[in-house]
């Protein structure tokens, strides 16, 4: 019998990353949810743990000792990841643009969508290289593409930048360890995040996020991928 692949996905309790848990579960893979709640989209952790393959995880991801003692349990508990999905993210712009947006706003949301993503990943390198085929996927945005860049999204958008920079930096640091990094846009879906007027369901948006954590070949590394498809930084 084959082993079951492990994943940690971060911001897993509910929108996208409790739909990416979900699925995976379903098919198999042993997931970490990692999340700041013990509440999963409305279900306890206790209910969630007995219908699939997944266990909870404390993490947050704006917190250096949340990070470290999420990493230091998961060797001690679970010894190797195969993938590690940065998902968790807020946008908290409304009412902002460019111009106006003060500092600390920016420094809070670098600190939760890039330096979080940033420090889990650091965090987890040494479970990763215990994998044959191990993958690190962030969940950027095509507000972080360059011809995305939205002045009415600043501290987001520059966020979400930021976070494809990581992943090609990251990709180019970890070929040799053979860890690939990618991103993915799931496109504008309809999330807590996304509000109800976004044009694409949380399982459409999911699909690619999955695509690339189960199917996709390990070969793809250093890339920005929505729906499969290879997008332009
Ligand atoms: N929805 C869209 O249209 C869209 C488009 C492009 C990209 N994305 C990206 O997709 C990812 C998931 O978004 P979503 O639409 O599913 O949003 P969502 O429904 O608002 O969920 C965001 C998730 O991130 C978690 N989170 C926020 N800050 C965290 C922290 N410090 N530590 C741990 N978890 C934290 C939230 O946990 P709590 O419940 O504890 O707050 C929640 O689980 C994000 O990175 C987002 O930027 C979304």
């Amino acid at each position: 019998m084959l082993a079951k692949k492990t994943i940690l996905i971060s911001g897993a309790n509910r929108g996208l990353g409790w739909e990416t848990s979900r699925v995976l579960a379903e098919r198999g893979w042993n997931v970490l949810l990692g999340t700041r709640e013990a509440q999963l989209h409305g279900q306890s952790v206790k209910e969630f743990e007995v219908n699939g393959n997944a266990t909870w995880i404390h993490l947050d991801v704006s917190a250096s000792e949340s990070i470290q003692s999420a990493a230091q349990w998961l060797d001690q508990q679970v010894g190797k990841l195969d993938c590690l999905i940065n998902n968790a993210g807020i946008y908290p712009d409304a009412g902002r643009t460019i111009t106006t947006i003060p500092r600390q706003q920016m420094a809070q949301t670098f600190n939760t969508n890039t330096f979080g993503a940033l420090e889990l990943t650091q965090a987890c390198l040494n479970l990763l290289k215990r994998s044959k085929a191990p993958k690190v996927i962030n969940v950027s945005s095509a507000m972080g593409q360059l011809e995305g860049m939205s002045p009415a999204f600043p501290s987001y958008s520059l966020s979400k930048l930021a976070m494809n920079g990581l992943t090609l930096m990251l990709s180019s640091e970890l070929a040799s360890a053979g860890i690939a990094v990618n991103s993915v846009s799931p496109g504008w879906v309809r999330t807590d995040m996304g509000g109800p007027n976004a044009d694409r369901s949380i399982e459409d948006g999911a699909k690619g996020i999955i695509w690339l954590a189960d199917e996709a070949s390990h070969d793809l590394t250093g890339k920005f991928f929505r729906d499969g498809k290879e997008l332009c930084w």
